[in-house]
């Protein structure tokens, strides 16, 4: 098919788009209200077109066209696709721009954005005067950058549109006209929110599907996950298969599991491909999501909730559902302990039937749930607004460098007042409040770094304490999204064999910095002579592939360690605006670096307890350290981690060891923790 046809088969595509039938009315809504939410099934055309509607009406003639989605993921997929049906290279007039990755240009017109990434934007310009339309996607979703993002527009409309606010010159500010997007029948509230604007609805051409709940509940969800699909191979007539899974670890042992399976099927079945799909797949993998099967190949997709409504996949004919995601949540009965955990939930009512729907887009499906039609008549109808059930400590930062109150934002559904002030108080024990709640000049430095509160106050501490170089390899590794440590129980014993010789004796950050260092050695260090780039570029084919075998050999993953690079990248940029030197290191000495990561991770250290337990400080939490942690043996007296996770015990994951006498310069060293230290602990173990 030459250049044209494909252009033409595209164009063919949108315009069989339900929505497509609706665009003039759609442009009008949104010319002549300030604020419309539109409702339509998924799949029906809204994040792809509308925002092309718009463009083509001269909607971004002054002002660019954003369009927020909850994932990183859906945002690049979702601007490559528009910028390919615009026939113009992605970065061009349909750009993108995510943590730690941008491509736009000053041509830009329609910007997929992250919330969170808008919501950083509006930390430079709080009346957000670039844009003259914010297209708010996903939002029945109601992540936690979504609902700031509501409440802040809903501020930005009165500013701009009435006049209130104007600019250097007196004149009046251009409005900003807001869509709502949402995919469930949450309409309402938006439309409440936004004082009673209209609702449009698009009708989806959603098939019949045929749901079937399991008869007894299912003890192994990755076991009956592979039964469910190998029924479905052998038994069902040709379609693609969607399967529902809480994360990407599930996901990649689905996968296996399945591959090693399919080959001890009769030769007469149909070929299987299995393709994951998660937040974290880098887009090039992600691509071939959207790839007709190879003939007489069946495609079955692993997916997270991702493909619940923001990723539309083609061919599917049957869902197999566990009924569970992850869910971050916070845990308040901790005392704001900093629990914050991704935990496998059950999914909500509207969920179940998002993913059900799935399976009907194209032709009548089948779902395959696999829990009981009385554990679904027990599920929540939607989730719980993310606002309501994490951390809020850099969004409340956030708030207070926007000017707002975060006592009295106009949230759409209000976090307890018990957080917001948990919250308050850790960002005072930062040192980014004063005693009075105001935001310090401290405050603002933190809240320019894309990194939560406490990392941020790393970085910067670590100027003075000259590791920057240590620490910001150190904070990109923790920041990376991609787990780095690829064993599973199979492979634990000769992984943790393989990484002995980067253990560090004071604990796994340093651990972690040995790792990422090696891992550069091999990849600037090896090449020779005829394929080293004149700039001396690392990334040769040669070191390339002697990384991924050294990556292989320590059971590491190489998508986390480039990850980290590209995050670092970044953290340099943000380094040197603000003034700090990351080139300053402090060699093989770790003091300045353990001190360094408590200044911002004193909310999370603990004393060790006459009984070999540990005690956080300032919240009498007893812990253990994690069997993955190199000191789980040694247990020194005093320790920082990273994080807790709730199994059959408290754990600290990631975890350091630090001079006892070092926390009582904590802000958080009260009598109280003082107390419940062992008397025999002083000093380092
Ligand atoms: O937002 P909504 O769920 O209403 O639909 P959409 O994401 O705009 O998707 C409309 C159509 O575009 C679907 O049929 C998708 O399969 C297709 N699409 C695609 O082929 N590739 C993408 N990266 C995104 C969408
Ligand atoms: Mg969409």
């Amino acid at each position: 098919m030459g250049l044209n046809g494909a252009a033409n088969e595209l164009k063919i595509h949108r315009m069989r788009l339900p929505i497509w039938t609706g665009k003039e009315a759609l442009v009008n809504a949104v010319k002549n209200n300030n604020t419309v939410v539109l409702l339509g099934e998924t799949g029906s055309g809204k994040t792809t077109q509308l925002p092309q509607f718009l463009f083509e009406a001269g909607l971004a003639r002054d002002g660019i066209i954003a369009v927020t989605q909850p994932r990183r993921v859906a945002a690049i997929s979702l601007a490559a696709r528009v910028a390919l049906e615009q026939g113009a290279p992605l970065g061009e007039i349909v750009g993108y721009n995510v943590r730690f990755d941008e491509r736009t240009s000053r041509h830009t017109r329609i910007k997929f954005c992250t919330d969170g990434m808008l919501v950083r934007e509006l930390l430079l310009d709080n009346v957000l005067d670039r844009y003259s339309v914010v297209v708010v996607d996903e939002a029945h979703e109601r992540t936690l950058r979504t609902d700031m993002l509501l409440g802040s527009l809903k501020r930005i409309q009165r500013e701009r549109n009435t006049g209130e606010k104007r600019d250097k010159d007196g004149k009046r500010l251009k409005p900003l006209k807001v869509v709502v997007m949402s995919a469930t029948l949450d309409a309402e509230r938006f439309s409440q929110f936004f004082g009673k604007c209209p609702v449009l609805y698009i009708s989806g051409r959603q098939h019949p599907v045929q749901i079937c709940h399991s008869k007894a509940p299912v003890e192994d969800f990755q076991d009956a996950a592979l039964r469910t699909f190998l029924q479905v191979h052998i038994g069902q007539p040709p379609g693609d298969v969607l399967v529902f899974l809480p994360g990407q670890d599930d996901i990649e042992s689905l996968a296996k599991s399945i591959r090693g399976y399919v080959p001890q099927l009769p030769p007469t079945k149909q070929k299987v491909l299995v393709l994951p799909l998660y937040g974290a797949l880098p887009p090039d993998q992600q691509k071939k999501i959207f790839d007709p099967p190879p003939p007489g190949a069946r495609k079955v997709v692993l997916a997270t909730n991702i493909a619940e409504t923001s990723i539309t996949i083609p061919g599917i004919r049957y869902v197999i559902d566990t009924g569970l995601c992850k869910e971050r949540s916070y845990h308040t009965r901790h005392g704001g302990s900093g629990l914050d955990e991704l935990l496998i939930k059950p999914i909500s009512k509207s969920s179940a039937q998002q993913r059900s729907g799935r399976a009907g887009r194209e032709a009548p499906g089948t779902c395959f749930r696999l829990y009981t039609e009385q554990s679904y008549s027990q599920l929540a109808n939607a989730p719980t607004p993310e606002i309501q059930r994490c951390d809020l400590n850099s969004a409340i930062l956030d708030l207070k460098c926007l000017g707002e109150d975060p006592m009295k934002f106009d949230y759409m559904d209000r976090p307890l007042d018990d957080s917001i002030r948990g919250s308050l108080i850790t960002l005072y024990a930062l040192q980014a409040l004063d005693s009075q709640g105001r935001l310090t000049q401290l405050g603002r430095r933190l809240a320019s770094f894309p990194l939560e509160p406490a990392l941020s106050l790393v970085v910067i501490s670590s100027q003075a304490r000259a590791c920057t170089a240590e620490i910001l390899d150190i904070v990109s590794l923790l920041t990376s999204t991609a787990k780095l440590f690829v064993d599973n129980a199979d492979t634990r014993e000769a992984a943790a064999d393989a990484r002995k010789k980067f253990q560090h004796r004071d604990g796994d950050h340093l651990t972690l910095l040995n790792i990422f260092r090696s891992y550069e050695d091999v990849l600037t260090g090896n090449h020779n002579a005829e394929s080293t780039m004149a700039n001396g570029a690392p990334a040769n084919t040669g070191s390339r592939r002697a990384a991924r075998e050294w990556c292989r050999v320590h059971y590491l993953s190489e998508k986390a360690l480039n990850e980290a690079s590209t995050i670092r990248a970044q953290l340099r940029g943000n380094c040197e605006r603000e003034g700090i030197d990351w080139k300053v290191s402090c060699g093989d000495d770790a003091e300045p670096v353990l001190k360094c990561l408590l200044d911002g991770l004193f909310r999370k250290s603990a004393l060790k307890a006459p009984d070999g337990t540990y005690r956080q400080i300032g919240m009498q939490q007893v812990l253990k350290i994690h069997p993955s942690s190199s000191l789980v043996d040694r247990k020194p007296a005093a320790v920082i981690f990273d994080e807790l996770l709730i199994t059959s015990a408290v754990y600290a994951r990631g975890v350091s060891a630090v001079h006892a006498s070092w926390l009582l310069d904590t802000p958080l060293m009260n009598s109280n923790a003082r107390n419940a230290a062992a008397p025999h602990t002083n000093g380092h173990a």
